[in-house]
């Protein structure tokens, strides 16, 4: 949907840069492009959980490397890009800025500023590092495609979800202006917008109380695989759109906040209030 412009080879068949390649999403961004004959740096804060999927992928006979960077550094930023031009087969033509944590369960002003900073720290900071960094490189190679993970919380603004929707929302934000910056040049750009997709972002983040256990109960029965959303995104990516948004509780949402963003407003507000205790 929304196309702006088609690149002129699939860009999902790269030399490829993937952040929070040790688990859910990424892992599965990392396993798919090779599966399309791409070459992949896998990353992660986690090494051992990046050296897993690298090791995936060569068994499958495919092309990886594996190393630690911390997204919300811009220094491990800058030395992941010269990583990929030390182990990658050619210059750096996809960029997957994929890693970021889950916290949601209390409200704005409950929510200690810590968290605050840990979750811009990661989500926003480590989106437009990985966009200052790369950008430059891929508007100078005049061709590939850049691919931010970003949420239905972009526009969502469901309750208990401050610190993630504000990061969500900013990273939707970056990712339009780069794509209107690089409109022509070559370089493909998307915003991938999921609802709940299958993965360990639970586990690994900090969503507490009574949010915590919904959400696993919704991601369990409703959650789509990494898998799926990961094609789609590659597959849009290759199009040219700007977003993906994999599943149709996401377009929904989409559509009633531009068409009824006063009602929207207020069913997710009354939602939270009266239904979410039901569902637990
Ligand atoms: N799972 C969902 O329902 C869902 C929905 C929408 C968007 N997303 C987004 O998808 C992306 C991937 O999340 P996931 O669901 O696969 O979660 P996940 O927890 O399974 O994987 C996240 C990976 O990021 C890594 N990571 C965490 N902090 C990092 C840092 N500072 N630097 C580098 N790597 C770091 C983790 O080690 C982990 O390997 C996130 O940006 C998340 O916000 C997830």
């Amino acid at each position: 949907m929304f196309g702006m412009g088609s690149p002129k080879k699939p860009s999902s068949c790269a030399n490829a840069v993937v952040t929070g390649a040790g688990s859910g999403i990424g892992r599965a961004f990392a396993l798919e492009i090779a599966n399309r004959g791409g070459a992949v740096l896998c990353s992660d804060i986690n090494l051992a959980a990046a050296e897993e999927t690298a090791g995936q992928i060569t068994a499958s006979g495919g092309q990886a490397r594996a190393c630690q960077c911390d997204v919300s550094d811009l220094g491990q930023v800058e030395a992941l890009a010269k990583a990929a031009d030390e182990h990658l087969p050619g210059d750096v033509d996809l960029v997957i800025n994929n890693a970021g944590v889950g916290i949601g369960g209390l409200p704005i002003g409950e929510t200690a500023i810590e968290d605050w900073h840990w979750t811009l720290g990661i989500n926003l900071w480590g989106v437009i590092h990985g966009c200052h960094v790369f950008a430059p490189r891929l508007r100078k190679l005049g061709r590939g495609g850049l691919v931010n993970v970003a949420s239905t919380a972009s526009f969502s603004a469901a309750p208990l979800m401050g610190p993630y929707n504000v990061t969500k929302a900013g990273a939707l934000a970056l990712t339009e202006t780069l794509a209107a910056e690089l409109a022509g040049s070559g370089v493909a750009v998307t915003a991938l917008c999921p609802t709940l997709v299958k993965t360990n972002i639970n586990a690994n983040g900090r969503i507490v109380g009574d949010s915590s256990k919904l959400f696993d109960r919704l991601m369990n029965r409703f959650g789509m695989s990494a898998e799926r959303v990961v094609n789609d995104a590659l597959n849009a990516l290759d199009r040219g759109d700007l977003y993906v948004m994999p599943q149709f509780d996401a377009r929904l949402i989409w559509r009633a906040k531009r068409l009824i963003p006063r009602t929207y407003a207020l069913g997710t507000g009354l939602i939270n209030r009266f239904g979410a205790s039901r569902l637990n």
